[in-house]
């Protein structure tokens, strides 16, 4: 089968109801969580996506099993200090960030040495971001080119907890920190810029030693030593980040709706949803309800057709870090010129996305002038593509290929979208459900 998908014709108007896969960021801390948890813990609805495999295949040599069956994965925990380190571990984080950060955390105390690999989108990114706090607790961190995977990391005995800045916003960095203090003895304190807070969320419902006081722009998080945790039955919610996707194809679609259900709508995660909103698209919260800390509900869209420019506050980025690519093409149908700044985390993730999302929009015939860290976007309301769009495979970035999905289907034109395969990282059913949606 080829690896790339062709695209000739926009979607036909739909009524639909979807629920799109578990939420990533979740997954992958319900596997790490459970990992260092006492007893059995099962898990449903897990995104069974690479990057979650990969987290089940790092526990697993950390001699931490695990099953999955058609209902549930279930994680047989040995206990906060249940890792087994073998000699010349090597654990592979393939095209996960979050958890080749996380783990980290978790390895603080390793008697051995481990090494750390990824794949090479993985290998380009910055790992000092966190090789720098947790050296700071007492662990050996050696990284490749100062920055980079593979890195090896060598624990101790005598972990001191630390005072830790956390200013870029970075969910990752301030997990992997928390986790961190979970193993060392004393108070581990972390001020930390707004960004999600699943982390602190799930150790709260664990009763586990942590404080939080929540401020403006920031959150004071104080950790201890954790001495047990609770085996974690978690029914994961859906993905905010995979939704964005059916939301932006119903918004920019004539005479459609669509109800996403059992969405995760927790308060760091929806800067999408302010966003569009801002921009004028119709949006409605449905059915809110909690879930073990966690904000659930549906959502539903409509067709948008006055969809206006945003000069989006700076605030907001950090709760749609993930969604910007599908973003910027609202902001193409919109009347106006968008302006999205302080975006230098965008060409941090999978692939530089901000300089990406502006190659997209230019192939589409979309004016936008692209610096550093920030970009703006002539919008067209009356935008219609007539031409041969090639979308390469870049890094392999599922988001990429997404977004260039329902641009195809949203605009026309004849695309070519190379490497499907990325969607096995976050969303393999992402196109089940885009055919779901297109048969009447
Ligand atoms: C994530 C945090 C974000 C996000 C990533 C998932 C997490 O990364 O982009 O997809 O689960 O903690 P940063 O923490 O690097 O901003």
């Amino acid at each position: 089968m080829t690896n790339s998908i062709k695209i000739k014709r926009k979607i036909n108007k739909f009524n639909k109801k979807i629920k799109v896969s578990g939420d990533k960021s979740l997954s992958i801390r319900w596997v790490l969580f459970s990992s260092i948890a006492s007893g059995i813990s099962k898990a449903k609805n897990l995104l069974l996506s690479d990057d979650v495999l990969a987290a089940l295949n790092v526990i697993r040599k950390l001699g931490i099993k695990s099953k999955i069956n058609k209902k549930e994965c279930v994680i047989y925990g040995k206990g906060i200090d249940g890792y087994k380190y073998n000699n010349k571990l090597t654990l592979d984080a393939k095209n996960s960030g979050t958890l080749g950060r996380l783990i980290l955390g978790l390895l603080i105390n390793t008697p051995k040495l481990i090494k750390l690999i990824g794949d090479k989108s993985l290998s380009k990114r910055d790992f000092k971001r966190i090789a720098k706090p947790l050296s700071k607790f007492g662990a050996k961190i050696k990284l490749s080119n100062r920055n980079n995977l593979p890195l090896t990391i060598l624990g101790s005995k005598n972990l001191k907890p630390i005072k830790y800045i956390e200013n870029i916003g970075s969910a990752q960095c301030k997990s992997s920190v928390i986790f961190a203090g979970m193993r060392t003895n004393g108070k581990t304190i972390i001020k930390a810029k707004k960004s999600r807070n699943h982390t602190e969320l799930l150790s709260k419902h664990l009763s586990l030693p942590i404080k939080i006081k929540s401020k403006k722009n920031y959150d004071l998080i104080e950790v201890k030593k954790v001495k047990k945790i609770d085996k974690l039955n978690y029914d994961i919610p859906s993905d905010i980040s995979s939704a964005a996707f059916f939301i932006v194809l119903t918004a920019l679609s004539k005479n459609s709706k669509l109800t996403i259900t059992n969405v995760n709508i927790n308060p760091t995660r929806i800067g999408i949803i302010t966003i569009l909103k801002k921009m004028g698209v119709k949006i409605n919260i449905k059915n809110k309800r909690k879930y073990k800390g966690e904000k659930i509900a549906n959502i539903q869209v409509i067709s948008s057709n006055n969809i206006r420019a945003i000069n989006c506050p700076p605030s907001l980025n950090s709760g749609a870090i993930d969604e910007f690519l599908i973003i910027f093409l609202v902001a193409a149908k919109a009347k106006g010129i968008s302006y999205f700044k302080n975006l230098n985390e965008l060409n941090q993730k999978e692939s530089p996305r901000l300089v990406w999302g502006a190659k997209i929009l230019s192939k589409m015939g979309i004016k936008v002038i692209a610096k550093k860290n920030s970009i703006k976007i002539y919008g067209n309301p009356n935008i219609k593509i007539n031409k041969n769009i090639i979308i390469k495979d870049f890094l392999k970035d599922h988001r990429v290929f997404m977004t260039s999905v329902i641009a195809a289907l949203t605009f026309g034109g004849s695309w070519t979208i190379h490497d499907r395969d990325s969607i096995k990282t976050s969303f393999p059913k992402f196109l089940n459900i885009i055919n779901k949606i297109k048969k009447n």
